[in-house]
């Protein structure tokens, strides 16, 4: 049998990272065995808070170069507390995502068997909705400045920008994939009552690149209200896109409403496929639990469906998804889901069930 062979870059970053990642490359490696016709090869690349606090850097210069050589990136978080987030995030995870034009940020919420969410609504077991977030500018831009340090006149101004292209690829992503979804439905978040440029300007391209797609319907809502309404009613909700701040906020919610930040994957992806894509969990690296091995792997394990997703291997997909359930269901769960399992313990049950040994 032919083989597809996939290279994988993987980073596996400081903290918990160091932990799941390899936890989630094993049930990776069994996955590929179960299909028979795959395979990952890898590369393990130590970039991260650790490598900046030895080198000055949080990876070489010349990584993308690198990075490039690869089809998938298998990330795991970076962040340590001796290191100010902002050198981290920009130092490594946004030249990676800008670089490659990884403009899609897919984060699904879920609500899996064996995790009671903590919303008490009895829809809550009926979440199941993907949030697409724009990956790429937006308000996490690196213009603007500070002036008059130090004096009573100190400012700060942070520029944000939306760009026609962007905003439309970002849309018309979603709209592709709200009308492949079963009920066909996007909900746009807002915030034009309070932003009064970049906001119109995201709801008017909203309803321009609509009547492209007259079988999905859709709706703008303002994203504090949509906050309440991913609390209130977020059985209701099929596909959400959102810029990029609103998306990274209403992510951590939807994580939350999933039953632990822990379970939460993640993807950036290049739709075009003329760089990699990054995989990477939802969660960071968790320093106030890494090292003892209870970290819960299901975040990053579950970000590998999703490449196996990204590869055209939805059926594996399915079925790694399915042993994650059973593994729920079952009760060998970390600490954070209320078990007493180890992280290596979790993957060992997922590949257990994935594989249906006794
Ligand atoms: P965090 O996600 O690392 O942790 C938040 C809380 O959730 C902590 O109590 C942690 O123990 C828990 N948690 C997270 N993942 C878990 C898992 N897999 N299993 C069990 N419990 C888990 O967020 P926090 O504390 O705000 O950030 C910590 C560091 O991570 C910071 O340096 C931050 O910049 C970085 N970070 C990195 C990200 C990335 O690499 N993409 C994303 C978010 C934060
Ligand atoms: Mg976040």
């Amino acid at each position: 049998t032919q083989m597809n062979r996939y290279r994988v870059a993987l980073i596996p970053g400081d903290g918990i990272g160091k932990e799941v990642v390899p936890a989630a490359v094993r049930v990776l490696n069994a996955a590929a065995e179960l299909h028979g016709g795959l395979q990952f090869d890898y590369q393990m690349f130590p970039w991260s808070c650790e490598y900046y606090l030895e080198h000055g850097e949080m990876m070489p210069k010349d990584a993308l170069q690198i990075l490039s050589d690869f089809e998938l990136i298998f990330l795991g978080a970076c962040g340590y507390p001796s290191v100010p987030d902002h050198v981290s995030l920009w130092g490594m995870l946004i030249p990676i995502r800008r670089g490659f034009q990884q403009y899609i940020n897919l984060r699904p919420v879920k609500t899996l068997r064996g995790v009671p969410s903590p919303l008490k609504s009895e829809k809550a077991g009926e979440i199941d909705f993907v949030v697409v977030r724009e990956n790429s500018e937006g308000e996490y831009s690196s213009m603007g400045g500070r002036i008059h340090e130090g004096t009573p006149y100190e400012t700060a101004v942070q520029v944000s920008y939306f760009s026609r292209m962007a905003v439309e690829r970002v849309l018309r992503y979603a709209f592709d994939l709200a009308a492949k979804s079963p009920r066909k439905r996007l909900m746009a978040a807002t915030k034009s009552n309070g932003i009064i440029h970049t906001m119109p300007f995201w709801d008017q391209v909203h309803r321009e690149i609509a009547k492209e797609y007259p079988d999905v319907s859709t709706r703008v809502m303002h994203v504090d209200a949509l906050a309440a309404y991913f609390v209130l009613q977020p059985h209701e909700l099929d596909v959400v896109v959102a810029s990029n701040l609103f998306g990274d906020i209403l992510t951590d919610l939807g994580a939350a409403i999933m039953g632990s930040i822990g379970m939460a994957p993640a993807a950036n992806i290049n739709p075009e496929r003329k760089y990699p894509s990054m995989f990477e969990p939802v969660h960071g690296s968790a320093p106030d639990i890494a090292g003892r091995g209870i970290a819960n792997p299901i975040g990053q394990i579950w970000t590998a469906k999703m490449m196996l997703d990204f590869i055209g291997e939805q059926e594996l997909g399915a079925k790694l998804l399915d042993a994650i359930e059973a593994t729920l269901v079952s009760g060998r769960v970390t600490p954070d889901l209320g078990g007493r399992a180890t992280t290596e313990e979790v993957a060992d049950a997922v590949i257990h069930h994935l594989l249906g040994r006794e």
